[in-house]
């Protein structure tokens, strides 16, 4: 974090200091199990427990004080407030003011995550760059990156999520982006935003976030993001696979894992790039990141030899090669478009080998829940997949579908959970089979591909 001290925070967010103020915050945490040495401990009211529970804790533990809400009875160092979610945004938004460093922020319906992890790496080569952790995304998370980032910080990449119309913009004095990139628009939460259009207006809100400066960076490939070029004073830089786009891939081949390997070309310059993470979608993303870098200065060359090191993170794409057989395990979370490009990955990891696509519920899908499930349904079947696992009651339209499609009962089988999916892999799997797993965080499939991992 950059220097600051309680006093600092009384200051930032309107709040009252109670106790000894003057000791400098070495981190800012909103869970004890964290660390609290030195640190600003932020007690949030959550769905299942709320953090003022802790804040005793964390002071007893080493934090140098709490940032607490009104009808908090204990004794400090702290910080009161009327609500200490928006004081944590006031803290970050006044980090941001201060922050040195390139901010380039990350929004999209899918691969938010793989692009701000490239991003992060291609910067990396070059720049002392702090990224956000994992998946935070929200209007806790996003605050929670920008204060990790301190004086000496060059570039700052953040992964920013949207919930609806008016969420980015929330977020935006936070942010403060001087690079927005916009990866797609599709039908993820669709339930949430209602419609396509409403999504694209809410991601387009990271745009609209630009001040004079700053870089738009949007998808030539996506008509709905490349809108958002018309929509602003900013500069805008597109990426893709079309011959248009400003950063482009050229010569894309798959590998026998299905790792991309292609050239990217920007206006004279041009690398190659071979990437670790399997995927033809991940082409996309890799483009996206090439063009971010360089918005902020970055070489090419450096850009491609930071995105080709980067590994898939746990339960997305992870492969695992057991005897003879292969899983695929992207049980970590489902939409549509991620579950078609999973799809087509395992095809072309499949090669002559048996493919099994075991799927479940993609959720937050709302009114379109059904027919999105009968599109997978389906492309299982043209996309000529062998065998199909449907588990669960709420996916059960993907194995209507397919049956509708022509799969025979002995290719489509449904079953009502994980363990009865596991039963049925063990007596059926060939030795050669290549298996993926996908389906949203809750359908819990992650045991699925864990399960078969043990079997040998
Ligand atoms: N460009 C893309 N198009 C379609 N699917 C993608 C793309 N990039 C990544 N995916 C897939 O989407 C899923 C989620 O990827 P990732 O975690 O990067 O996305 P995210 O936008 O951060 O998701 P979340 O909303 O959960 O934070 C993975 O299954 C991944 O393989
Ligand atoms: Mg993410």
């Amino acid at each position: 974090v950059l220097a600051f001290t309680l006093i600092d925070v009384a200051a930032a967010t309107g709040g009252s200091l109670e106790g000894e103020g003057g000791a400098r915050v070495l981190s800012v945490v909103t869970d004890t199990r964290q660390g609290c040495a030195g640190v600003l401990f932020v007690a949030l009211r959550g769905e299942h427990s709320d953090g003022h529970r802790y804040a005793e804790d964390a002071l007893r533990a080493g934090a140098v004080g709490v940032l607490v809400g009104s009808e908090y009875s204990g004794t400090g160092p702290l910080v009161r407030v009327p609500d200490p979610l928006t004081a944590l945004a006031a803290l970050a938004a006044a980090a941001r003011a201060r922050l040195r460093a390139k901010v380039i922020a990350v929004t999209g319906s899918s691969g938010k995550t793989t692009t701000k992890d490239f991003i992060a790496a291609a910067c990396g080569v070059e720049r002392r760059t702090v990224a956000s952790r994992a998946s935070y995304n929200n209007e806790i998370g996003v605050p929670l990156t920008v204060l990790s980032a301190d004086e000496d910080t060059e570039v700052l990449v953040v992964e920013v999520g949207s919930r609806g119309l008016g969420h980015i913009a929330s977020l935006a004095p936070v942010v403060g982006p001087d690079v927005a990139v916009v990866t797609n628009v599709g039908s993820a939460h669709i339930g949430m935003f209602g419609s396509i259009e409403v999504t694209a207006r809410a991601k387009s809100e990271l745009v609209h976030a630009l001040g004079g400066g700053g870089v738009a960076v949007l998808n030539q490939d996506d008509a709905n993001v490349l809108e958002m070029a018309a929509g602003t004073g900013a500069a805008v830089v597109t990426f893709g696979r079309s011959p248009a786009a400003d950063v482009r891939a050229q010569n894309v081949t798959l590998d026998e894992r299905a790792c991309a390997s292609f050239s990217i070309v920007a206006g004279t310059e041009q690398t190659d790039v071979v990437l670790r993470v399997p995927g033809e979608h991940m082409v996309i993303n890799a483009v996206a990141a090439a063009a971010a870098a360089r918005a902020v200065g970055i070489t090419l060359h450096s850009a491609a030899a930071g995105i080709g090191g980067i590994e898939s993170a746990q339960w997305r794409m992870q492969i695992s090669d057991k005897g003879g057989r292969r899983i695929i395990n992207d049980a970590y979370n489902a939409n549509p478009d991620s579950t078609v490009a999973a799809l087509k990955t395992l095809v072309s990891m499949g090669r002559g080998r048996p493919t099994w696509a075991v799927l479940g519920h993609m959720a937050e899908l709302g009114a379109r829940s059904t027919v999105e499930h009968d599109l997978i349904g389906r492309l299982v079947v043209r996309l000529g997949i062998h065998r199909l696992v449907t588990v669960g009651a709420d996916a059960r339209p993907i194995h209507e579908a397919a049956r509708l499609e022509g799969l025979q009962p002995e290719e489509a089988t449904f079953v009502p959970d994980a363990d009865a999916a596991i039963r049925l892999l063990r007596d059926s799997l060939e030795a050669d089979a290549v298996v993926l797993v996908k389906a949203s965080r809750a359908a819990g499939l992650e045991r699925v591909a864990a399960a078969l991992g043990d079997a040998e």
